[in-house]
């Protein structure tokens, strides 16, 4: 039975399907918003609506997914350039900020948002927050080696800070075997200075602050969907890809 907020999510996702085209590939994001779209897309490869469409996916997870839905996967190595992701988020603000990483997807998300050419966020209004932070503590992914001194490191950047753990108590392991500590600094007016801190320390592999990367947001609301967009010619240069090069990113149509 889908609840209502299931239902907005839903609604996000196959809407942001509606930029897919064949020929194209496609970053798979991670989480319950995101798995709508993946859905989304399998349904339209087998009715042949869609075709020749190849998936990045995000985690082991999805990847599992996707292939138990019959999509066909290729890597970044085989196709260093996306030409859309549709990816969900824990929270989002008007400025198409984002904080993910809930799910504990948050380095390969951030790797492919940065290989993407559109990087549509599909969420449900409970998540649109005006100052990032307000909801939700960010996501830090730490190698185990030394995570002690990072933590410290965190706090003094005044975050009240928690290493994730999974149901057995252990600590929670991402994909690449590392650990999160997840980080609540209250809210972040200034959060490029906040990543930037965080960027620059040896030990700390990602977080979850996801700055300038969105090139949509499609918010599932009561009152219906809205879709926030961001200049495309900032989006190119953030992604550092050339729109000089053809829609796609391997030749389709
Ligand atoms: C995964 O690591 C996250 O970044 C998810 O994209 C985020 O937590 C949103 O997940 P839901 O769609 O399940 O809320």
């Amino acid at each position: 039975m889908e609840t209502g907020i299931s239902h907005l999510k839903r609604q996000a996702a196959e809407r942001a399907v509606e930029f897919v085209a064949s020929g194209m590939v496609v970053g798979l994001g991670h989480g319950s918003t995101a798995i709508f779209a993946l859905r989304r897309i399998a349904e339209l490869l087998r009715s042949g609506k869609l075709e020749d469409i190849l998936g990045v996916p995000c985690s082991s997870q999805v990847e599992a997914d996707a292939r138990a839905l019959g999509l066909s996967l290729t890597t970044l190595e085989e196709h260093p350039v996306i030409d859309l992701t549709i990816d969900g988020a824990d929270e989002v603000t008007p400025d198409l900020d984002l904080i993910k990483g809930g799910g504990g997807a948050l380095l390969r998300e951030k790797i492919v948002a940065q290989a993407s050419r559109r990087e549509i966020i599909v969420v449900d209004e409970t998540k649109v927050s005006p100052v990032l932070g307000t909801e939700w503590s960010v996501p830090v992914e730490v190698l185990p080696f030394g995570w002690r001194s990072q933590a410290a490191y965190l706090e003094s950047l005044r975050a009240e800070i928690s290493l994730r753990r999974d149901r057995y108590g252990a600590p929670f392991r991402t994909d690449q075997g590392n650990w999160i500590i997840d980080c609540d600094f209250g809210s972040i007016p200034y959060p490029t200075g906040l990543a930037n801190e965080l960027d620059r320390r040896a030990g700390i592999v990602a977080h979850g602050l996801f700055l300038g990367l969105a090139t949509d947001v499609i918010v599932g609301g009561e009152n219906g969907l809205e879709h926030w967009r961001r200049d495309s010619r900032r989006g190119s240069e953030r992604a550092g890809i050339d729109d000089r090069v053809s829609g796609r990113a391997r030749g389709g149509q």
